[in-house]
């Protein structure tokens, strides 16, 4: 079994859009030193308003090697929704991916398992990739229901779900605690829990499809932590907020992984 690596910058409300351009044309540029066997998939999540910008900073050579994405979506097609974006018009400004189910989002603007299920399902229906996130509260966790929590907003994200569907889909379990805060989930830790996603998932659907998704880590994800995460065996790669923001600890994380051997 061969899952591809997945380094992806969540870049949450930050960069104005040259701020935007000048990340990502030097991580562009660190990664045109390599083909894009050697890389893992490297995936940046600007602010709907600097998509264009970056976009537009997209060259031939630079466009197979790093994929942007949105950081959320409705999942209606168009109309009367003031304020939200549609999954067509994040695929029309040039995105294969789109984060949903960010803690942060189901903490501050009330998104539920429902709500993260059927933004699952538009993303798909549109031929993007979700990234689907994940993850306890240090509460939770000090009560001995990670397990179970994390458990059921899998359960609810993917229902009804093809197993095509599910295979390529690609989840992120950020335990809320380790967000922002320098201190990372230790490493054998987010394995455990990542390997128990993986075995919902093959319980759910199928053991192809859970053999076969990606599951990433993120939270307070580093340069030098990310060796000892890839190391593990059901880490697929990282979701990275803060050390996602500077060309050089990106790149460093995107280096650090190409060191890993690819499971
Ligand atoms: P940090 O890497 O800043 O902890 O953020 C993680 C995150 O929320 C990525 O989505």
């Amino acid at each position: 079994m061969s899952r591809k690596p997945i380094i992806a910058g969540n870049w949450k409300m930050n960069k104005l859009q040259s701020e935007a351009k000048e990340l990502f044309l030097g991580i562009a540029y660190f990664a045109e030193r390599f083909t894009k066997e050697q890389l893992p998939t490297i995936v940046l999540a600007p602010t709907f308003t600097s998509l264009a910008a970056v976009e537009s900073m997209r060259c031939d050579k630079c466009r197979p090697l790093v994929a942007i994405a949105a950081q959320n979506c409705n999942w209606e097609k168009s109309g009367a929704y003031t304020g939200e974006i549609s999954v067509d018009m994040i695929k029309d400004a040039g995105c294969e991916y789109i984060i949903i189910g960010h803690s942060e989002r189901r903490q501050h603007f009330l998104e539920t398992d429902e709500m993260i299920n059927k933004k699952a399902k538009a993303i798909l229906e549109g031929g993007l990739i979700p990234i689907i996130c994940c993850g306890e509260t240090l509460e939770q966790r000090e009560a001995g229901i990670t397990d179970s929590h994390i458990a059921s907003q899998i359960k609810a994200a993917l229902a009804g779900l093809t197993e095509e569907e599910i295979s390529k889909s690609v989840i992120a379990y950020e335990p809320i605690w380790a967000i922002g805060t320098g201190k990372t989930c230790d490493a054998d830790e987010a394995n455990r829990v990542i390997a128990m996603i993986r075995n919902v998932i093959k319980d759910l659907s199928s053991i192809a499809a859970g053999d076969a998704i990606r599951i990433l880590y993120g939270g307070s994800v580093t340069p030098s932590s990310i060796e000892e995460q890839m190391s593990k065996s059901d880490i697929d790669g990282a979701l990275v907020g803060g050390a996602s923001l500077k060309i050089d600890s990106f790149s460093e994380i995107i280096a650090n992984t190409m060191k890993v051997t690819v499971k």
